[in-house]
């Protein structure tokens, strides 16, 4: 197995050599978000817990399903980073970071892709979740055509289904214009509507305030991803683990992933520890990615539930179950731990 510094050294080489570094940091405006929150992620401390404590397993549950490790992959489609870094391997490149990841033992989880794309997923045997966009058009009713989606999706064999509800008005990167045309934000009842009309879990990812934590529960959803899309939102937005204890106090019975700016199997363990069942990655794939291909997705997930299991040990936690806010210290000490 390749370690971290081999994956991420040729990875970065092949991302530079490509001309597409910037592509790692897109956000809003001034991308104040992104460099929030690893700030805040990194303020984060763990106390050590060594007496009675053993080696730690990763495997927990998530909507339903047994997995070895909570890491996922967060929502992907081809887009521009992909394209760039994809010229080293061989096409179908979508397939092949499917493949690495049903290696590794996570889910993949489709964005913004064909309906046949979406069965060549399936076909490798990983298990494939699909996040449907918000479309919109004026004076067009869009409804159906989701719903459409969703049921393909399900027809065709998806364990989950959801919508990036953070992308209402767009993705913003930079002083690029936001894509506003062809998406849009959607009313209640049509997220309704949307839930009602698949017998799959139905994920809302994009969730950064106890607000839309409630209303997705409100419409029946029964996972949320605490994301701000890379940055792509707005300039500012909370940080992932400053809001994610929060969320999880709110919403106890839903399933949460916690996802944006994750790198490290310490990143992960903060996360599982304030709240998150699972974590959703994807900017230290597509380094792997570039790196190594497939074998780079798959080492890469592995290396970092290994770092995950190592760190949770050291902690005491032999289990997910037996994570909690404890572990984690806030750097001020008129902070509250954890919280
Ligand atoms: C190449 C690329 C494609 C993406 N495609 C989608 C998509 O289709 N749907 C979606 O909800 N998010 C999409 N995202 C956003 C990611 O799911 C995720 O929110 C974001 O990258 C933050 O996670 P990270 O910091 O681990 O990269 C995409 C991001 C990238 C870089």
């Amino acid at each position: 197995m390749l370690s971290y510094a081999e994956l991420y050294r040729k990875g970065m080489e092949r991302i530079e050599q490509a001309g597409a570094e910037h592509l790692l940091d897109l956000g809003a405006e001034t991308r104040s978000q992104n460099r929030m929150n690893r700030e805040f992620m990194e303020s984060l401390a763990f106390e050590m817990r060594f007496l009675g404590s053993h080696y730690a397993s990763a495997k927990t549950t998530l909507l339903g399903r047994e997995v070895a490790h909570p890491i996922q992959l967060a929502a992907l489609c081809p887009g521009r980073l992909l394209n760039a870094i994809s010229g080293y391997w061989e096409e179908p490149y979508m397939e092949s970071f499917a493949e690495g990841l049903k290696d590794a033992g996570s889910w993949f989880w489709a964005g913004r892709v064909a309906e046949t794309e979406l069965q060549r997923f399936i076909r490798i045997g990983v298990p494939v979740v699909r996040i449907v966009k918000p479309a919109y058009s004026e004076g067009w009713d869009e409804t159906d055509m989701i719903i459409r989606q969703l049921k393909e999706a399900e027809d065709r064999g998806c364990i989950a289904v959801g919508m990036d509800i953070d992308v209402f008005f767009g993705e913003k990167s930079g002083d690029e214009p936001p894509e506003r045309y062809s998406l849009g934000p959607q009313t209640m009842d049509q997220m309704h509507r949307y839930v009602e009309a698949t017998q799959l879990p139905f994920i809302v990812k994009g969730v950064l305030s106890v607000h839309d934590a409630l209303k997705s529960k409100e419409i029946g959803a029964k996972a949320v991803v605490v994301s701000h899309h890379g940055g792509e939102c707005i300039d500012y937005a909370l940080p992932i683990l400053r809001i994610l204890p929060h969320i999880r106090k709110a919403v106890p019975d839903m399933t949460i992933f916690a996802e944006t700016g994750f790198q490290r199997g310490t990143d992960i363990l903060k996360a599982l520890a304030l709240g998150a069942d699972g974590v959703c990655l994807l900017t230290i794939l597509m380094i792997a990615y570039a790196g190594y291909g497939r074998q780079g997705v798959t080492d890469m997930v592995r290396v970092l539930a290994d770092e995950l299991e190592r760190n949770m040990a050291i902690c005491g936690c032999r289990s997910i179950g037996e994570l909690d806010s404890s572990i984690v210290w806030h750097p001020y000490p008129d902070s509250t731990k954890g919280e």
